[in-house]
Protein backbone atom coordinates (compact mmCIF):
# COMPACT_ATOMS: atom_id res chain seq x y z
CA UNK A 1 0.00 0.00 0.00
CA UNK A 2 1.41 3.30 -0.72
CA UNK A 3 2.38 5.80 1.52
CA UNK A 4 -0.49 7.55 3.66
CA UNK A 5 -0.28 11.29 4.09
CA UNK A 6 -1.97 13.39 6.88
CA UNK A 7 -3.77 16.57 5.52
CA UNK A 8 -3.44 18.25 8.99
CA UNK A 9 -6.59 19.55 9.41
CA UNK A 10 -9.49 18.14 12.11
CA UNK A 11 -8.15 15.04 14.12
CA UNK A 12 -5.62 12.49 13.71
CA UNK A 13 -8.23 10.08 12.82
CA UNK A 14 -10.17 12.23 10.30
CA UNK A 15 -7.33 12.73 8.42
CA UNK A 16 -6.17 9.20 8.69
CA UNK A 17 -9.55 8.20 7.55
CA UNK A 18 -9.78 11.18 4.45
CA UNK A 19 -6.48 9.39 3.40
CA UNK A 20 -7.39 6.09 3.68
CA UNK A 21 -10.55 6.61 1.81
CA UNK A 22 -9.21 8.93 -1.18
CA UNK A 23 -6.40 6.13 -1.33
CA UNK A 24 -9.50 3.08 -1.69
CA UNK A 25 -10.93 5.57 -4.19
CA UNK A 26 -7.87 5.69 -6.01
CA UNK A 27 -7.55 1.95 -6.34
CA UNK A 28 -4.76 1.20 -4.35
CA UNK A 29 -5.59 -0.62 -2.47
CA UNK A 30 -8.03 -2.22 -5.01
CA UNK A 31 -11.04 -4.22 -4.08
CA UNK A 32 -10.75 -6.93 -2.23
CA UNK A 33 -6.63 -6.27 -1.23
CA UNK A 34 -6.40 -6.62 2.40
CA UNK A 35 -5.21 -3.42 4.28
CA UNK A 36 -2.14 -3.58 6.85
CA UNK A 37 -2.90 -5.07 10.32
CA UNK A 38 -3.79 -1.95 12.51
CA UNK A 39 -0.40 -1.78 14.78
CA UNK A 40 1.30 -2.01 11.55
CA UNK A 41 -0.16 0.94 10.32
CA UNK A 42 -0.15 2.63 13.23
CA UNK A 43 3.84 2.17 13.16
CA UNK A 44 4.08 3.11 9.43
CA UNK A 45 2.00 6.48 9.16
CA UNK A 46 2.85 7.90 13.36
CA UNK A 47 -0.46 7.25 14.83
CA UNK A 48 -1.73 5.50 17.30
CA UNK A 49 -3.75 2.00 17.15
CA UNK A 50 -6.32 3.05 18.06
CA UNK A 51 -6.68 5.99 15.80
CA UNK A 52 -6.47 3.25 12.91
CA UNK A 53 -8.88 1.26 14.78
CA UNK A 54 -11.57 4.40 14.45
CA UNK A 55 -10.74 5.03 10.98
CA UNK A 56 -10.80 1.62 10.22
CA UNK A 57 -14.54 1.96 11.76
CA UNK A 58 -15.54 4.38 10.11
CA UNK A 59 -14.62 3.10 6.24
CA UNK A 60 -16.43 -0.06 7.69
CA UNK A 61 -19.43 1.59 8.45
CA UNK A 62 -19.45 3.18 4.92
CA UNK A 63 -19.06 0.33 3.09
CA UNK A 64 -15.36 0.82 1.84
CA UNK A 65 -13.96 -1.73 4.25
CA UNK A 66 -14.98 -5.86 5.23
CA UNK A 67 -14.16 -7.46 8.27
CA UNK A 68 -13.38 -11.40 7.75
CA UNK A 69 -13.50 -12.81 10.93
CA UNK A 70 -9.61 -13.29 12.14
CA UNK A 71 -8.31 -12.58 9.02
CA UNK A 72 -8.14 -9.08 8.99
CA UNK A 73 -9.78 -5.54 7.20
CA UNK A 74 -10.03 -6.08 3.32
CA UNK A 75 -11.33 -3.26 0.61
CA UNK A 76 -14.75 -4.34 -0.25
CA UNK A 77 -15.39 -5.94 -3.63
CA UNK A 78 -17.85 -2.65 -4.42
CA UNK A 79 -17.79 0.49 -3.53
CA UNK A 80 -20.65 2.78 -1.97
CA UNK A 81 -22.25 3.85 -5.25
CA UNK A 82 -22.21 7.51 -3.53
CA UNK A 83 -18.85 7.64 -2.87
CA UNK A 84 -17.19 6.27 -6.03
CA UNK A 85 -19.54 9.04 -8.10
CA UNK A 86 -18.06 11.66 -5.57
CA UNK A 87 -14.91 10.52 -6.51
CA UNK A 88 -15.17 10.13 -9.93
CA UNK A 89 -17.05 14.23 -9.70
CA UNK A 90 -13.89 15.10 -8.04
CA UNK A 91 -11.66 14.12 -10.69
CA UNK A 92 -8.90 11.54 -11.69
CA UNK A 93 -10.83 9.06 -8.98
CA UNK A 94 -9.69 11.01 -6.26
CA UNK A 95 -11.67 11.86 -3.15
CA UNK A 96 -13.00 15.05 -2.38
CA UNK A 97 -10.90 15.65 0.69
CA UNK A 98 -8.16 14.23 -0.98
CA UNK A 99 -5.30 17.04 0.09
CA UNK A 100 -5.47 19.70 -3.65
CA UNK A 101 -8.40 21.54 -2.91
CA UNK A 102 -10.71 21.57 -5.72
CA UNK A 103 -10.69 24.41 -8.23
CA UNK A 104 -13.55 26.71 -8.71
CA UNK A 105 -15.54 26.09 -11.34
CA UNK A 106 -15.64 28.84 -14.40
CA UNK A 107 -18.73 31.21 -13.74
CA UNK A 108 -21.18 32.59 -16.31
CA UNK A 109 -20.48 36.12 -17.05
CA UNK A 110 -23.76 36.94 -15.24
CA UNK A 111 -22.79 35.72 -12.46
CA UNK A 112 -19.08 37.35 -12.11
CA UNK A 113 -21.21 40.90 -12.31
CA UNK A 114 -23.01 39.59 -9.96
CA UNK A 115 -19.84 38.92 -7.57
CA UNK A 116 -18.38 42.07 -9.06
CA UNK A 117 -21.29 43.91 -7.80
CA UNK A 118 -21.80 42.62 -3.81
CA UNK A 119 -19.23 44.52 -1.91
CA UNK A 120 -16.48 42.19 -0.78
CA UNK A 121 -17.42 40.51 3.09
CA UNK A 122 -21.02 41.56 2.52
CA UNK A 123 -23.19 39.49 4.91
CA UNK A 124 -26.74 38.47 4.65
CA UNK A 125 -26.28 37.09 7.94
CA UNK A 126 -28.59 38.97 10.41
CA UNK A 127 -26.20 39.94 14.02
CA UNK A 128 -26.91 36.43 15.72
CA UNK A 129 -26.17 37.87 19.27
CA UNK A 130 -28.99 40.02 19.96
CA UNK A 131 -28.42 43.78 21.26
CA UNK A 132 -30.96 44.28 24.33
CA UNK A 133 -31.56 47.57 22.64
CA UNK A 134 -31.89 46.95 18.47
CA UNK A 135 -33.13 49.46 16.24
CA UNK A 136 -33.07 47.32 13.50
CA UNK A 137 -35.14 48.20 10.18
CA UNK A 138 -36.69 46.21 8.21
CA UNK A 139 -38.44 43.42 10.72
CA UNK A 140 -42.18 43.79 12.03
CA UNK A 141 -43.19 43.97 15.30
CA UNK A 142 -43.57 40.16 15.98
CA UNK A 143 -44.98 40.14 19.19
CA UNK A 144 -48.07 41.93 17.81
CA UNK A 145 -48.82 39.49 14.69
CA UNK A 146 -52.05 37.32 15.70
CA UNK A 147 -50.21 33.73 15.53
CA UNK A 148 -52.70 32.11 16.93
CA UNK A 149 -55.04 32.86 14.51
CA UNK A 150 -52.42 32.28 11.65
CA UNK A 151 -51.70 28.94 12.96
CA UNK A 152 -55.64 27.72 13.22
CA UNK A 153 -55.94 29.12 9.39
CA UNK A 154 -52.67 27.22 8.29
CA UNK A 155 -54.04 24.29 10.35
CA UNK A 156 -57.33 24.14 9.18
CA UNK A 157 -56.02 24.44 5.54
CA UNK A 158 -53.82 21.53 6.07
CA UNK A 159 -56.37 19.53 7.53
CA UNK A 160 -58.05 20.16 4.24
CA UNK A 161 -55.48 20.20 1.36
CA UNK A 162 -57.03 18.05 -1.68
CA UNK A 163 -54.87 15.69 -3.41
CA UNK A 164 -55.03 17.89 -6.59
CA UNK A 165 -53.81 20.43 -4.07
CA UNK A 166 -50.71 18.70 -3.19
CA UNK A 167 -49.29 18.55 -7.11
CA UNK A 168 -47.58 21.41 -8.67
CA UNK A 169 -49.55 24.90 -8.59
CA UNK A 170 -50.15 27.09 -11.34
CA UNK A 171 -47.16 29.75 -12.03
CA UNK A 172 -48.66 33.16 -11.19
CA UNK A 173 -49.75 31.34 -7.78
CA UNK A 174 -53.09 30.31 -6.46
CA UNK A 175 -56.47 31.64 -7.31
CA UNK A 176 -57.48 32.23 -4.21
CA UNK A 177 -54.49 34.51 -3.17
CA UNK A 178 -55.11 36.33 -6.43
CA UNK A 179 -58.55 36.86 -5.98
CA UNK A 180 -58.40 38.12 -2.08
CA UNK A 181 -54.78 40.28 -3.21
CA UNK A 182 -56.28 42.02 -6.33
CA UNK A 183 -59.52 43.22 -4.13
CA UNK A 184 -57.67 43.85 -0.86
CA UNK A 185 -55.08 46.19 -2.82
CA UNK A 186 -57.58 47.81 -4.51
CA UNK A 187 -59.33 48.77 -0.92
CA UNK A 188 -56.16 49.04 0.58
CA UNK A 189 -53.63 50.54 -2.08
CA UNK A 190 -56.07 51.72 -4.96
CA UNK A 191 -54.51 49.27 -7.07
CA UNK A 192 -56.08 48.93 -10.32
CA UNK A 193 -56.14 45.11 -11.85
CA UNK A 194 -57.45 42.36 -12.26
CA UNK A 195 -56.55 38.59 -10.29
CA UNK A 196 -54.41 37.17 -13.58
CA UNK A 197 -52.13 40.30 -13.12
CA UNK A 198 -51.39 39.43 -10.16
CA UNK A 199 -48.41 37.36 -9.30
CA UNK A 200 -47.45 35.85 -6.46
CA UNK A 201 -43.80 35.94 -5.64
CA UNK A 202 -41.25 34.77 -3.00
CA UNK A 203 -41.13 38.60 -1.57
CA UNK A 204 -40.56 42.12 -3.12
CA UNK A 205 -36.93 40.76 -3.73
CA UNK A 206 -38.35 38.35 -6.27
CA UNK A 207 -40.40 40.58 -7.88
CA UNK A 208 -37.33 42.82 -8.28
CA UNK A 209 -35.40 39.98 -9.72
CA UNK A 210 -38.51 38.71 -12.26
CA UNK A 211 -38.52 42.56 -13.14
CA UNK A 212 -34.87 43.52 -13.70
CA UNK A 213 -34.74 40.34 -15.87
CA UNK A 214 -37.52 40.13 -17.92
CA UNK A 215 -36.70 43.87 -18.70
CA UNK A 216 -33.93 44.91 -18.40
CA UNK A 217 -30.43 44.27 -21.27
CA UNK A 218 -27.10 44.95 -20.39
CA UNK A 219 -26.17 48.16 -21.42
CA UNK A 220 -29.76 49.27 -20.58
CA UNK A 221 -30.00 52.68 -18.50
CA UNK A 222 -31.89 51.93 -14.80
CA UNK A 223 -33.00 55.04 -12.43
CA UNK A 224 -32.78 54.41 -8.74
CA UNK A 225 -33.41 56.85 -5.85
CA UNK A 226 -30.43 58.28 -4.39
CA UNK A 227 -30.62 56.92 -1.60
CA UNK A 228 -32.16 53.65 -2.09
CA UNK A 229 -32.61 49.72 -1.56
CA UNK A 230 -29.33 48.14 -2.20
CA UNK A 231 -31.75 44.68 -3.67
CA UNK A 232 -32.30 46.57 -6.11
CA UNK A 233 -29.31 48.56 -7.56
CA UNK A 234 -26.85 45.26 -6.84
CA UNK A 235 -29.67 43.45 -8.84
CA UNK A 236 -29.79 45.81 -11.14
CA UNK A 237 -26.06 46.22 -11.58
CA UNK A 238 -25.80 42.06 -11.88
CA UNK A 239 -28.07 42.80 -14.92
CA UNK A 240 -25.37 44.65 -16.52
CA UNK A 241 -27.65 47.55 -16.24
CA UNK A 242 -26.24 51.24 -16.27
CA UNK A 243 -26.93 52.72 -12.87
CA UNK A 244 -28.65 56.35 -12.60
CA UNK A 245 -29.21 57.81 -9.33
CA UNK A 246 -31.61 60.30 -8.85
CA UNK A 247 -31.77 62.71 -5.48
CA UNK A 248 -34.75 62.48 -3.19
CA UNK A 249 -35.56 65.10 -1.08
CA UNK A 250 -38.13 65.41 1.70
CA UNK A 251 -40.90 64.84 -0.53
CA UNK A 252 -38.62 61.65 -2.31
CA UNK A 253 -37.62 61.41 -5.61
CA UNK A 254 -36.91 64.94 -7.51
CA UNK A 255 -39.07 64.02 -10.60
CA UNK A 256 -37.55 67.31 -12.30
CA UNK A 257 -33.86 65.87 -12.14
CA UNK A 258 -35.25 62.61 -13.97
CA UNK A 259 -34.75 64.35 -17.49
CA UNK A 260 -31.27 64.33 -16.89
CA UNK A 261 -30.99 60.74 -16.35
CA UNK A 262 -32.87 60.13 -19.46
CA UNK A 263 -33.06 58.04 -22.05
CA UNK A 264 -34.03 55.28 -19.61
CA UNK A 265 -35.55 51.62 -19.68
CA UNK A 266 -36.57 51.54 -15.75
CA UNK A 267 -37.68 53.94 -12.75
CA UNK A 268 -37.24 52.01 -9.71
CA UNK A 269 -39.15 54.06 -6.97
CA UNK A 270 -40.45 53.34 -3.35
CA UNK A 271 -43.19 56.70 -3.28
CA UNK A 272 -44.83 55.56 -0.21
CA UNK A 273 -42.35 56.15 2.02
CA UNK A 274 -38.98 56.58 0.16
CA UNK A 275 -36.23 54.17 1.44
CA UNK A 276 -34.56 55.10 3.40
CA UNK A 277 -35.27 58.73 4.12
CA UNK A 278 -39.34 58.13 4.37
CA UNK A 279 -40.66 61.28 1.87
CA UNK A 280 -44.01 60.21 0.67
CA UNK A 281 -44.10 61.42 -3.38
CA UNK A 282 -46.71 63.92 -3.60
CA UNK A 283 -49.37 63.79 -6.13
CA UNK A 284 -48.22 66.37 -8.62
CA UNK A 285 -44.99 63.96 -8.65
CA UNK A 286 -46.40 61.30 -8.82
CA UNK A 287 -48.45 62.62 -12.49
CA UNK A 288 -45.24 64.22 -13.31
CA UNK A 289 -42.89 60.90 -13.39
CA UNK A 290 -45.79 58.65 -15.07
CA UNK A 291 -45.87 61.47 -17.82
CA UNK A 292 -41.96 60.90 -17.63
CA UNK A 293 -42.17 57.41 -18.59
CA UNK A 294 -44.69 57.76 -21.43
CA UNK A 295 -42.40 60.12 -22.95
CA UNK A 296 -39.37 57.99 -22.75
CA UNK A 297 -41.10 54.27 -23.24
CA UNK A 298 -39.73 53.55 -19.93
CA UNK A 299 -41.38 51.23 -17.35
CA UNK A 300 -42.04 51.90 -13.18
CA UNK A 301 -41.11 49.22 -10.23
CA UNK A 302 -42.79 50.19 -7.57
CA UNK A 303 -41.83 49.33 -4.45
CA UNK A 304 -44.42 49.04 -1.96
CA UNK A 305 -42.87 48.15 0.97
CA UNK A 306 -44.70 48.94 4.12
CA UNK A 307 -47.03 51.99 2.85
CA UNK A 308 -49.67 50.50 5.38
CA UNK A 309 -48.18 52.11 8.52
CA UNK A 310 -49.20 55.18 7.62
CA UNK A 311 -49.61 57.41 10.64
CA UNK A 312 -49.39 61.56 9.90
CA UNK A 313 -51.48 62.72 6.52
CA UNK A 314 -53.91 61.13 4.53
CA UNK A 315 -52.90 57.63 2.81
CA UNK A 316 -52.16 58.19 -0.66
CA UNK A 317 -52.78 55.75 -3.17
CA UNK A 318 -50.75 53.57 -5.02
CA UNK A 319 -48.30 55.20 -8.11
CA UNK A 320 -50.29 52.16 -10.08
CA UNK A 321 -53.54 53.15 -9.47
CA UNK A 322 -52.87 56.54 -11.17
CA UNK A 323 -51.52 54.59 -13.96
CA UNK A 324 -53.68 55.02 -17.26
CA UNK A 325 -50.96 53.29 -19.62
CA UNK A 326 -49.49 50.10 -18.27
CA UNK A 327 -46.42 51.81 -17.10
CA UNK A 328 -46.17 50.73 -13.73
CA UNK A 329 -45.32 47.19 -12.02
CA UNK A 330 -46.53 47.07 -8.86
CA UNK A 331 -44.53 45.05 -5.83
CA UNK A 332 -46.09 44.38 -2.49
CA UNK A 333 -44.23 41.77 0.59
CA UNK A 334 -46.34 40.05 3.52
CA UNK A 335 -43.03 40.92 5.02
CA UNK A 336 -43.86 43.78 6.74
CA UNK A 337 -47.46 42.98 7.10
CA UNK A 338 -46.50 39.51 8.62
CA UNK A 339 -43.38 38.21 8.71
CA UNK A 340 -40.48 38.18 6.38
CA UNK A 341 -39.67 34.00 6.93
CA UNK A 342 -43.25 33.66 5.24
CA UNK A 343 -41.51 34.37 1.48
CA UNK A 344 -44.87 35.49 0.29
CA UNK A 345 -45.13 38.82 -2.18
CA UNK A 346 -46.83 40.47 -4.89
CA UNK A 347 -46.07 41.89 -8.26
CA UNK A 348 -48.94 43.53 -10.17
CA UNK A 349 -48.21 43.70 -13.80
CA UNK A 350 -49.74 45.40 -16.65
CA UNK A 351 -51.75 43.20 -18.67
CA UNK A 352 -49.41 42.58 -21.93
CA UNK A 353 -46.66 41.59 -19.25
CA UNK A 354 -48.62 38.68 -17.36
CA UNK A 355 -47.92 35.74 -20.04
CA UNK A 356 -44.24 36.52 -20.34
CA UNK A 357 -43.90 36.89 -16.50
CA UNK A 358 -45.38 33.81 -15.76
CA UNK A 359 -43.21 31.99 -18.19
CA UNK A 360 -40.49 33.52 -16.33
CA UNK A 361 -41.55 32.06 -13.10
CA UNK A 362 -42.56 28.79 -14.06
CA UNK A 363 -38.65 28.72 -15.25
CA UNK A 364 -37.41 30.04 -12.35
CA UNK A 365 -39.10 28.20 -9.55
CA UNK A 366 -42.56 27.13 -10.58
CA UNK A 367 -43.99 29.21 -7.38
CA UNK A 368 -44.67 29.38 -4.05
CA UNK A 369 -45.52 26.79 -1.79
CA UNK A 370 -49.56 26.01 -2.15
CA UNK A 371 -50.45 25.73 1.77
CA UNK A 372 -48.82 29.16 3.05
CA UNK A 373 -50.69 31.00 -0.20
CA UNK A 374 -54.51 29.43 0.91
CA UNK A 375 -53.84 30.45 4.25
CA UNK A 376 -53.24 34.24 3.61
CA UNK A 377 -55.90 34.01 1.21
CA UNK A 378 -58.17 32.97 4.09
CA UNK A 379 -56.49 35.55 5.97
CA UNK A 380 -57.02 38.39 3.95
CA UNK A 381 -60.67 37.16 3.24
CA UNK A 382 -61.44 36.72 6.61
CA UNK A 383 -60.77 40.29 7.45
CA UNK A 384 -57.77 39.55 9.70
CA UNK A 385 -55.36 40.93 7.75
CA UNK A 386 -56.83 44.60 7.42
CA UNK A 387 -57.82 44.37 11.64
CA UNK A 388 -53.97 43.17 12.59
CA UNK A 389 -53.06 46.25 10.18
CA UNK A 390 -55.22 48.75 12.04
CA UNK A 391 -54.25 47.38 15.50
CA UNK A 392 -50.13 47.55 14.42
CA UNK A 393 -50.51 50.75 13.04
CA UNK A 394 -51.78 51.83 16.59
CA UNK A 395 -49.19 50.13 18.40
CA UNK A 396 -46.44 51.46 16.00
CA UNK A 397 -47.80 55.08 15.88
CA UNK A 398 -47.42 54.35 20.39
CA UNK A 399 -43.75 53.08 19.40
CA UNK A 400 -43.11 56.04 17.24
CA UNK A 401 -44.24 58.83 19.55
CA UNK A 402 -42.21 57.36 22.36
CA UNK A 403 -39.02 57.10 19.73
CA UNK A 404 -39.85 61.32 18.82
CA UNK A 405 -39.91 61.84 22.30
CA UNK A 406 -36.98 60.35 23.65
CA UNK A 407 -35.27 61.77 20.84
CA UNK A 408 -36.37 64.95 21.44
CA UNK A 409 -35.73 64.62 25.08
CA UNK A 410 -31.84 63.56 24.82
CA UNK A 411 -30.84 64.75 21.51
CA UNK A 412 -33.03 68.24 21.53
CA UNK A 413 -31.62 70.58 18.67
CA UNK A 414 -28.48 68.48 17.67
CA UNK A 415 -30.71 66.06 16.05
CA UNK A 416 -33.16 66.53 12.86
CA UNK A 417 -35.70 63.55 12.13
CA UNK A 418 -37.28 62.52 8.92
CA UNK A 419 -39.36 60.03 7.30
CA UNK A 420 -41.62 59.95 10.67
CA UNK A 421 -45.18 60.01 8.43
CA UNK A 422 -45.35 56.43 7.32
CA UNK A 423 -43.54 52.86 7.27
CA UNK A 424 -41.57 51.12 10.54
CA UNK A 425 -38.14 53.37 10.56
CA UNK A 426 -36.98 57.14 10.61
CA UNK A 427 -33.43 58.98 9.43
CA UNK A 428 -31.72 60.23 12.32
CA UNK A 429 -29.71 63.43 11.09
CA UNK A 430 -27.06 64.49 13.19
CA UNK A 431 -25.72 68.35 11.72
CA UNK A 432 -22.92 68.89 14.23
CA UNK A 433 -21.28 65.06 14.32
CA UNK A 434 -18.66 64.67 11.16
CA UNK A 435 -19.92 62.24 8.83
CA UNK A 436 -16.63 60.32 8.99
CA UNK A 437 -17.52 59.56 12.89
CA UNK A 438 -20.77 57.38 12.27
CA UNK A 439 -18.94 54.02 12.01
CA UNK A 440 -17.42 55.07 16.22
CA UNK A 441 -20.87 56.29 17.04
CA UNK A 442 -22.12 52.70 15.87
CA UNK A 443 -19.41 50.85 17.68
CA UNK A 444 -19.81 52.87 20.87
CA UNK A 445 -23.79 52.53 20.92
CA UNK A 446 -23.19 48.72 20.27
CA UNK A 447 -20.87 48.41 23.05
CA UNK A 448 -24.14 50.21 25.39
CA UNK A 449 -26.24 47.76 23.72
CA UNK A 450 -27.82 49.91 21.43
CA UNK A 451 -28.12 48.64 17.16
CA UNK A 452 -28.04 51.30 15.18
CA UNK A 453 -27.52 51.93 11.48
CA UNK A 454 -25.42 53.61 8.92
CA UNK A 455 -26.46 54.68 5.61
CA UNK A 456 -24.33 55.28 3.33
CA UNK A 457 -24.29 51.76 1.50
CA UNK A 458 -28.09 52.73 0.45
CA UNK A 459 -26.16 56.08 -1.46
CA UNK A 460 -24.49 56.17 -4.46
CA UNK A 461 -23.51 59.74 -3.51
CA UNK A 462 -22.36 59.13 0.06
CA UNK A 463 -23.91 62.40 2.51
CA UNK A 464 -22.16 64.80 3.74
CA UNK A 465 -24.22 64.98 7.25
CA UNK A 466 -23.75 62.51 9.94
CA UNK A 467 -26.98 60.34 9.87
CA UNK A 468 -28.25 56.60 11.22
CA UNK A 469 -31.46 54.55 10.14
CA UNK A 470 -33.46 53.97 13.55
CA UNK A 471 -36.01 51.07 12.91
CA UNK A 472 -38.47 50.23 16.11
CA UNK A 473 -41.05 47.87 15.50
CA UNK A 474 -40.08 45.38 17.23
CA UNK A 475 -38.95 47.39 20.60
CA UNK A 476 -41.25 48.14 23.74
CA UNK A 477 -41.87 51.55 24.56
CA UNK A 478 -39.42 51.63 27.37
CA UNK A 479 -36.99 50.04 25.82
CA UNK A 480 -37.29 52.70 23.24
CA UNK A 481 -36.66 55.53 25.64
CA UNK A 482 -33.81 53.91 27.22
CA UNK A 483 -31.98 53.00 24.24
CA UNK A 484 -32.00 56.48 22.81
CA UNK A 485 -30.77 57.96 26.54
CA UNK A 486 -27.93 55.33 26.22
CA UNK A 487 -27.66 56.14 22.47
CA UNK A 488 -27.08 60.26 23.93
CA UNK A 489 -24.30 58.85 25.84
CA UNK A 490 -22.55 57.06 22.70
CA UNK A 491 -22.99 60.51 20.75
CA UNK A 492 -21.52 62.40 23.60
CA UNK A 493 -18.35 60.22 23.42
CA UNK A 494 -17.66 60.28 19.84
CA UNK A 495 -18.38 63.86 20.01
CA UNK A 496 -15.57 64.86 22.88
CA UNK A 497 -12.89 62.90 20.95
C1 LIG B 1 -37.35 48.95 0.51
C2 LIG B 1 -37.37 47.46 0.52
N1 LIG B 1 -37.71 46.80 -0.59
C3 LIG B 1 -37.70 45.47 -0.63
C4 LIG B 1 -37.38 44.71 0.46
C5 LIG B 1 -37.36 43.20 0.34
O1 LIG B 1 -38.40 42.63 1.06
P1 LIG B 1 -38.92 41.15 0.86
O2 LIG B 1 -38.14 40.48 -0.22
O3 LIG B 1 -38.75 40.49 2.18
O4 LIG B 1 -40.35 41.29 0.49
C6 LIG B 1 -37.03 45.34 1.66
C7 LIG B 1 -36.64 44.56 2.84
O5 LIG B 1 -36.41 45.06 3.93
C8 LIG B 1 -37.04 46.77 1.69
O6 LIG B 1 -36.70 47.44 2.81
Amino acid sequence: MAQLALDGEGSLQRQLYRSLRAAILDGEPGPGRRLPATRVLAGDVGVSRNTVLQAYDQLLAEGYLTARGGSGTYVADTLPDERVAVGQLAGGGRGRDSAAPPRAPRLSLAAQRMLDVVPRGMSWNLRTVPLPYDFRYGAPAFGDLPLETWWRIMGRRARHLSARRLSYSKPGGAPELREALAAYLRRARGVVCSPEQVIVVHGTQQAIDLTIRMLVDPGDRVIVEDPHYPGIAFNAAAAGAELVGVPVDDDGLCVDRLDAAAPARLVCVTPSHQFPTGGVLPLARRLELLRFAEREDALILEDDYDSEFRFDGRPIESLQGLDQNGRVLYAGTASKLLFPSLRLGWLVVPAPLRRPFLHAQALADTGSATLEQLALADFIEDGHLERHVRRSRTRNGARRAALLEALATHFGERAIVSGTDAGLHVMLWLPELAAAHVPALCDEARARGVGVYEVTGFYRQPPKEAALLLGYATLIEKAIGDGVARLAEAYAAVAAR
